[in-house]
Parts: structure tokens; sequence; C-alpha cells
């Protein structure tokens, strides 16, 4: 047998894999082999390189437990699950834009009443209101929709990062009334670092980039008949917009958060005094069959 060239070899493996009898597991695989393969010839990749990628990965994994993801972490400081968003969100003109789930995802967090605050513990922080509708592409409102949230507390922590804060602080679900509304107590989201004391951090420090996403509110938005969309909202002051750590950014989602002085408008909700608002509509499109 005669040896084989490198574009030979790759040939011989995608064919190797040709009967997967799933078509689309089939499609993926053999333009992943095909990729993978071109990778390494084009860098001219050493068997050093190969196994420090695979100390990398075998650490990576060794992080991962159901507390902290630095698998979804590296895909997301790759630009990998922001690509993803994008090649398979499909959402409709004038329909709210979806972007990342991130790794502090919790299920299950707990109901909210309307206007209840999800600050969990005491403040003198000026409060934030977020409030609006949820309603479909022509505008009709959904009542009943699920407004799911979760943001980081003032120092920049998720309650299942940092155990000084009280279980479920700063995350719950809101139901919109019988006109598609709601009303969200928070406080005024800060930009962050993501976790930094893994090998996510090192990938950073090695290649001279910074740690920060800009300061947002996480939401999931649901309603029957309509697509689930899992998005942020951004503040339009932030300093990170143009440099976010994980590529997650999309310009519609940029929102400015205002200053509220009028005490008519703070006893409207509930407040003593001045308030952070934002007022936002979330429009979801209607479910693909
Ligand atoms: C987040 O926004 O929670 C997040 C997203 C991607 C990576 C790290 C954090
Ligand atoms: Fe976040």
């Amino acid at each position: 047998m005669r040896s084989m060239t490198e574009n030979e070899l790759t040939d011989v493996v995608v064919e190797r894999y040709r009967a997967t009898p799933d078509a689309r597991l089939q499609e993926i695989l053999l333009s992943l082999i095909r990729h993978a393969h071109a990778f390494v010839r084009d860098v001219r990749l050493t068997e050093t390189e190969w196994m420090k990628g695979v100390e990398f990965l075998t650490a990576t994994g060794h992080m991962c437990d159901d507390k902290r993801q630095e698998m979804i972490l590296l895909s997301d400081n790759l630009g990998i699950s922001a690509l993803v968003n994008m090649v398979s969100a499909g959402v409709p003109e004038g329909a709210t834009e979806t972007t990342v789930l991130g790794p502090f995802y919790v299920p299950n967090s707990p109901q909210r009443a309307w206007g209840e605050s999800i600050l969990l513990r005491d403040s003198d922080e000026i409060p934030l209101i977020v409030h609006g509708r949820v309603v479909d592409e022509d505008g009709t409102p959904l009542p009943g929709a699920g407004i799911e949230v979760w943001q980081t507390d003032s120092n920049g922590m998720y309650d299942i990062q940092d155990s000084s804060q009280p279980e479920d602080n700063l995350r719950g679900h809101y139901t919109a009334n019988e006109e598609g509304r709601f009303l969200i107590r928070s406080i005024r989201p800060t930009s962050y670092p993501i976790p930094t004391d893994g090998p996510v951090g090192v990938l950073l420090r090695a290649t001279n980039r910074h740690p920060f996403r800009p300061a947002h509110l996480h939401a999931i938005v649901t309603a029957p008949g309509h697509q689930p969309l899992t998005t942020h909202l951004f503040d339009a002051e932030d300093k990170y917009l143009d440099s976010d750590v994980v590529f997650a950014v999309k310009e519609s989602l940029i929102r400015k958060f205002t200053k509220n002085e009028d005490p008519g408008a703070a006893e409207r909700f509930g407040l003593s005094g001045p308030f952070w608002e934002l007022d936002n509509d979330f429009v979801l499109s209607k479910a693909r069959s």
C-alpha cells in the first residue's frame, strides 16, 4: 500500500464517516472533518501544539459542573455562540432580536408579582423600573406572556457565583397582564468581567483581551403560538458596547436608561424618589410550524 498525501487522508476519513445514517449528523461530521483537517494543514500544527490544545480542552472540561460551564464560556469567547445565534435566529423584521443565553441562566427561578423587586437584599441604590408590553409582530398585546429576567448584582456577580447573595437574587419570572403589560423592579445593571480563574482566563490573558461584558438585563420572553425569545437589553451608556468579550451586542438591543425625577411618576410605580426607567416592548414572532 502506497502512503497517502495529506489531502488523500482527509478524503479517506470523510469516506469512512459517509455511512452515518442520520443525514444531518452526516452533513455536520463530514464538514467538521474537512474544516478541522484544513486547519491543521493551514497552520502546519505540530504534535506538541496539538497536545497543548488537548490539555487546554481537558482543563476546560474539568472546570465544568452544575454551576460552572467553562465549555460554553469558551464557545462564547471564540464568538461561536454569537455566530450560532446569528445563523439560526431568523427573527423576522420588526421582532425583537435574540442573543446568547450565557452560562448564568438558572431554570425555575421564582415567580414575581407585578412590580415586585428581584433585588432580594437591602439597598439604598436608585431603583430601576423596566416596563412595557409583550406584543406580536402586528402590535397586538400578548396577555399572560412570560418574562423571565436575570442580571448581576452591583458587585458584577450573579447569585450563583457569589455565596453572599440570597438565592435567586436578581432573577425571576413576571407575567404580562391582560393588556400585555409588565412591570419589573430591579437596580441598574453594571458591566462585569466574565470568570477568568479557568482556562478561558488563560486564553484571554494570552491574547491581550479584556474580560468585560457591557451592562445588560437578560430576558426570556414566551407566549403560546410564538417563538420563545432569548435576549438582552444593553445599557446605551456602557463603555464596553463595542468590545463585548463574547461578541453578543446587537445594535437593536441597546436601550437608554433615563433618570425619572418626577414625584408623581415615582408614586405611580410605588416608589418614593427618583428612579431609573426603561420603557421597552418585547416583540415576539409567530411560532414556526
Ligand atoms: C452572560 O451574559 O451572563 C454571559 C454570557 C456569555 C458569557 C459569559 C456571561
Ligand atoms: Fe449576563
